[in-house]
């Protein structure tokens, strides 16, 4: 973990993307009101939120999808890149994305509350895509045999810290009308409704053909073949995409496929320790 990883706030970040001067920028950063913020923990669902919010914001133009890569798109506020694109110049409103715990998040955020849609996803799953993406990424600690890594991700000993702590932090916020919170699973069960539930929040009235418009491109299937989305312009020593691509499964579920009976209750038992003072009705099972 030493070279690839920096301890920041209690909680490891891949140095390859994050500096000290990008966390800097990040933590002077000046929101406005009509901001619109993604905040996942990682392998929640953030790229597929990446292509709906500018599809909604846009009512349907798939111009900037189409163009533009989705970390430029709605760029990480705590990552290289954020630094460098004038997110000052950038018109209203503006799409940003964290992995940022909720008390982790810039001065000015608590000042401004600009509208946050959470994802969260079952995180059985995340665990299960995570262990496939350490695998591919190199600025990322290789998860070793998966008994380690399960130790480790149930230790918050993985980039952006524990899980629990990320969703418990994120679901106890003090004021919630500027957030909303929606779950993998709800994506995947009913894409156009939660297409249509993200554009009420937002303010925005779309019409039924728009929205199934922009829940049909934020399809797996249509994502996947999307090279501004995919991940596929970026170079394979960064991240190896013959091995596992980042739009791997697209499923819920999946975790099946990978943990024992045995894993799985041990996981399930350290979840319903840490979550047991949380009264949020999760949409997994
Ligand atoms: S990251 O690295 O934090 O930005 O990763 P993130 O985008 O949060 O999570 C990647 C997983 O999301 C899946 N994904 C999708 N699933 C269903 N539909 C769509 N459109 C979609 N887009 C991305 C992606 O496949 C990763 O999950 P797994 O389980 O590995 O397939």
């Amino acid at each position: 973990e030493a070279n690839l990883y920096t301890l920041y706030k209690g909680v490891y970040v891949p140095n390859g993307i994050h500096t000290p001067d990008s966390l800097k920028y990040c933590e002077e950063f000046t929101f406005r009101p009509d901001d619109v913020v993604i905040a996942t923990y990682p392998k929640s669902g953030t790229t597929w939120m990446q292509e709906i919010l500018p599809l909604i914001l846009s009512e349907g133009d798939p111009a900037s999808v189409e163009t533009v890569p989705n970390w430029d798109r709605v760029p990480w506020l705590e990552e290289t890149r954020a630094s460098i694109l004038n997110l000052e110049e950038r018109p209203s409103p503006r799409m940003l994305t964290t992995h940022l715990h909720y008390n982790m998040m810039p001065p000015s955020f608590f000042q401004v509350k600009p509208k946050v849609i959470y994802v969260m996803r079952n995180p059985k799953d995340v665990f299960t895509s995570s262990f496939h993406y350490y695998n591919i990424a190199s600025f990322l600690v290789k998860p070793g045999p998966k008994r380690e890594f399960l130790q480790k991700f149930l230790d918050g000993k993985v980039i952006f810290g524990s899980w629990f702590d990320h969703v418990k932090g994120w679901l106890s916020a003090e004021e919630k009308q500027h957030i909303m919170y929606i779950s993998y699973e709800e994506m995947i069960k009913d894409l156009y409704g939660s297409v249509s539930r993200i554009s009420q929040f937002l303010g925005k009235h779309l019409d039924a053909g728009v929205i199934e418009k922009i829940a049909d491109r934020c399809l797996f299937k249509n994502m996947k073949n999307n090279p501004m989305s995919n991940y596929s312009v970026v170079p394979q020593e960064f991240m190896d995409q013959t091995k596992s691509q980042f739009l791997r499964k697209g499923v819920a579920g999946d975790w099946k496929n990978l943990l024992t009976p045995e894993e799985a209750e041990q996981f399930d038992a350290v979840f319903k320790e840490k979550m047991k003072d949380v009264k949020f009705r999760f949409a997994w099972d």
